[in-house]
Parts: C-alpha cells; sequence; structure tokens
C-alpha cells in the first residue's frame, strides 16, 4: 500500500479506516511534536535538506527536499505484507503469522517493543546539543537525518503499542515521551542510552556501534511471527542503514585527517597530533573500546531463559534466521567460555535456545570488525604501524557470566588492581575528553571542514559536498 500524505499522519496502514485508532494517534501527535520542540535538536526552524520516506520498496523509497525539522512528516510506515509468510522458527515453524497478538505472549511483547521505542527517543535526547558545534553542514545534515529518523521509530513502535496493545499500550506510549535520557527520576531504560553524546567522536562511535546493536536488534525483531512487527522493522532497517553509514565514515574519516596530520607533522608522538588539532590514534582506540562495551550489554545475558523462550514460542528470532538450516534449534548445543572460581575459565556447554542472546552478539560482532579491516588498510596503506582492535566481549561487562569479572582488553583475568589501572589507559581520560571538547568548535561555512576530520569523499544524494546542506 503506498504512502497516504495527504493525511494528518502520514501512514501506508490504512489508518482512516479505523477511526479510534486514528483519533489515538493524533492525539499523541501534539505530544510528540512538544517532546521534539523540548528534547531534540537544539536548532531552531533552519531548512535542511531532509530525506523522506514516500514508499517502502528497496528501490526509489526516499525523496530529498529542504524541511524546516519540527514540519518533517513523521509517519507510519510498514513494509509490505507477505500473505504467504510462516513462522521461520522455534517450535511454530512453518505455522502461519499472526495479525494479532496472542493473549499468552501479550506482555513479553509489550515489553520487547517499549524497550526498542525507549531507545529511539532516547538517542534524540543524547544528541541534542550536538548541532552547535558540528564539524560541516554535511555532518550537521546527517546529524538531523539520524535524528527526525530515530523520531520516525519512535512513531513505528507506538503505532504498534497503540494499535495492538489497547490502554495499557496508550499509556506505554505516554511513557516513552516521559522518560527522558540521564534523567535521575526517570532515566531511559537502557544504560547506554544515559550516557551523554555531546562531542562529535562520542556520535560517530554511537552510530558505528550503538545503531549497530539496533540494526541487530531490528533483524531479530523481523523475524518475529507477530507480523506487524516484523514489518515496522523490516522497513526501520532500511533507514537504519544511513545511520551506520554515518558511523562509519564519520570514524574513516577520523582516521584519514590523523594520517594526514601524522604525516605533515612527521610524527607518530599522540601529543603532537593533539597538539596540531588533531584526534591521535591511541585517543581513538579508547572511545571505541568504550562504545564498543558500553553496546555489548545491550544484548543481554550469554545464557538467559528469557531468550530461549522468546525464540521457542516465535517472538523472537536470530538476526537473518534465513542465513541457518536449522531453525527449530532443539537439540543443538552452544559453547561459551565462562569464568570459573579458580580466577580462570571454563568451557560450558549450554542448549542453544538459552544462548540466542550470544549467538546475535557474535553476529554483531563480526559486523564491527568489518569497519575496523578497513581503518586498519588505510593505516597500513598510509606506512602507520598502528593496529586499532575491538576489546574481547569479556572485557569491562556489566551483565552476564563476564559482570564485575576484572579482565584485560583481550579478555584474560587479572587482578582488582591491575584492572583499575588499566582502565585508565584504556578507557578515556579526563584529559582526552578535554582535548576532544576543545576540538568541537562549530563549522558552517559550506564546504569547510573542521580541522580533525576529513571531508566526505561524496555528498549525500549527489549533491556537490559543498552544498548548504542547513540553510543558517
Ligand atoms: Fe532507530
Ligand atoms: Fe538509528
Amino acid at each position: 500500500m503506498s504512502i497516504n500524505y495527504s493525511e494528518r499522519i502520514p501512514n501506508n496502514v490504512n489508518l482512516a479506516s479505523d477511526r479510534t485508532l486514528q483519533r489515538a494517534l493524533e492525539h499523541w501527535q501534539p505530544r510528540f511534536i512538544e517532546w521534539w520542540n523540548e528534547m531534540g535538536p537544539q536548532f531552531g526552524g533552519n531548512d535542511v535538506y531532509l530525506r523522506t520516506a514516500i514508499g517502502v520498496d528497496v528501490e526509489g523509497w526516499a525523496s530529498y527536499g529542504r524541511v524546516k525539522m519540527p514540519d518533517y512528516r513523521w509517519g507510519i510506515f510498514l513494509a509490505d505484507q507477505d500473505p504467504a509468510r510462516t513462522i521461520g522458527f522455534g517450535d511454530l515453524l512453518g505455522q502461519p503469522v499472526w495479525q494479532q497478538v496472542p493473549g499468552e505472549f501479550r506482555a513479553q511483547f509489550r515489553r520487547l517493543i517499549v524497550t526498542q521505542g525507549d531507545t529511539e527517543p532516547a538517542s534524540v535526547e543524547q544528541q541534542r546539543l550536538l548541532g552547535l558545534t558540528c564539524p560541516s553542514l554535511y555532518d550537521l545534515r546527517n546529524l538531523f537525518q539520524v535524528n527526525v529518523e530515530e523520531g520516525r521509530h519512535l512513531w513505528a513502535m507506538v503505532y504498534l503499542l497503540h494499535a495492538y496493545f489497547g490502554r495499557d499500550g496508550r499509556e506505554e506510549a505516554e511513557e516513552l515521551l516521559s522518560r527522558h535520557s540521564g534523567d535521575v527520576d526517570k532515566p531511559r531504560i537502557l544504560g547506554t542510552f544515559n550516557e551523554p553524546i555531546d562531542d562529535w567522536l562520542s556520535f560517530f562511535c554511537f552510530t558505528y556501534f550503538t545503531d549497530r546493536d539496533g540494526k541487530y536488534q531490528l533483524k531479530s525483531l523481523a523475524e518475529s511471527a507477530f507480523d506487524p512487527l516484523a514489518r515496522t522493522c523490516r522497513f526501520m532497517l532500511t533507514e537504519e542503514a544511513h545511520h551506520m553509514f554515518v558511523g562509519e565514515t564519520g570514524l574513516s574519516r577520523v582516521v584519514r585527517r590523523t594520517l594526514e596530520l601524522m604525516k605533515e607533522q612527521n610524527t607518530d608522538d599522540p601529543a603532537s597530533i593533539q597538539c596540531a588539532g588533531g584526534i591521535d590514534f591511541p585517543l581513538l582506540q579508547r572511545y571505541l573500546n568504550f562504545w564498543f562495551t558500553s553496546s555489548l550489554d545491550l544484548f543481554g545475558s550469554e545464557v538467559s531463559s528469557n531468550a530461549a523462550t522468546t525464540f521457542a514460542n516465535g517472538i523472537k528470532g536470530r538476526p537473518d534466521e534465513g542465513l541457518y538450516t536449522e531453525h527449530v534449534c532443539l537439540d543443538a548445543s552452544y559453547e561459551l567460555t565462562v569464568p570459573d572460581d579458580a580466577n580462570s575459565t571454563r568451557i560450558e556447554q549450554v542448549p542453544l535456545r538459552n544462548a540466542m542472546n550470544e549467538v546475535a552478539r557474535g553476529a554483531y560482532v563480526k559486523d564491527c570488525e568489518m569497519g575496523m579491516k578497513r581503518w586498519n588498510m588505510m593505516i597500513k596503506r598510509a606506512g602507520v604501524n598502528v593496529v586499532l582492535t575491538l576489546p574481547s566481549t569479556q572485557f569491562r561487562r556489566g551483565i552476564g557470566s563476564w559482570a564485575n569479572i576484572p579482565t584485560d582488553l583481550q579478555g584474560r583475568r587479572i587482578s582488582e588492581a591491575a584492572y583499575a589501572e588499566g582502565l585508565t589507559l584504556w578507557l578515556p581520560s579526563e584529559p582526552d575528553r578535554a582535548h576532544v571538547k576543545s576540538l568541537m568548535q562549530r563549522v558552517v561555512t559550506p564546504g569547510k571542514m573542521a580541522g580533525w576530520i576529513a571531508p566526505p569523499d561524496r555528498g549525500i544524494n549527489n549533491m556537490p559536498i559543498a552544498y548548504e546542506y542547513v540553510q543558517l
């Protein structure tokens, strides 16, 4: 079904046919705009070159044009329904998918949708001040594109809550606007989404690592037997790809600029790179360590009976379930490395269904490695002897078997004291943060870039890099 833009809430779910639902969402809409104006990007009503969804086909699904952000047409867009779709995994494999939520799974679905929904506005809140220190108009536009789409993802989840969860759902939708990132009394649900993102290096790490966690959560939910949820998530993934593009190209441009500075200054001394206004590789590595490990916890515990149940019942599958040959996973087991009492580790065999969080985390880590490989290739080609790495998934965990177990970056167990000392070298220090902060000077001349980041390879939607992406 095509998207109807003549309605107050653009949608492709035939909203006009359900007056009660339409009224409920139209009631929520001004609350959302109020939240956006109060908690969203602090930037006023400038024209921004944004893409807006106009269809849900992979080909040509978006149009580009100048929009004032509060006038962005947030709407409800689901990927097309496949009438022949059946459940792709678990005990109910092969049965028809559900168009309504089965009563016995209602609480689980509600919790999953609320948790996903909570992350979307949370990231907008985390990033609200970044526009004030943008490294270029191109980057400013990308930030705003990410922000409006996270706003739309909130709409996606709120639609499901309103349409399928009755009064409980409406109440949850209100709560999604009343929790706030970092709020002492009413924080966002997940830890990473309460971390402040007040510099652009953190923003690029967040879009690289944390939006990628989002991608894997959405991939799991896109497998769900609850078809409206699966279709919602499939379309969200189309938008999400740009967020990870922003993170990956942002970090690539940092790497490229640092290599240029090293060559110009003929030095690999971190302090000299900092003096030259750049981001040295050891500092970059500490930021990567922080955001990667913080995002790992979002997948949950390695062993989880909850993960086993949601898989068995068709609620949440593995990311890219279609890549596996066996979809019931009743007899298979999974090998985990867990800490033992003797300050070392042992191998534990757990039923595969209980290890589904770890399966998803493993796929995520592989995906994170791809960008690292590309950056290391650039570094190597420049003749510089540095390798950026991802820490072990056992390092600095707050959730699961490795929670609060002191290890080094390679995941080897060490003493509390060695860990405490190590952290000062492995994670961003106060001077690191102060340096990064000092680089955050606003650059808004079209085509110009801040000194710590290289220009992108190309502009957005074939426009030149020097295009005025945001009119100030
Ligand atoms: Fe999102
Ligand atoms: Fe995102």
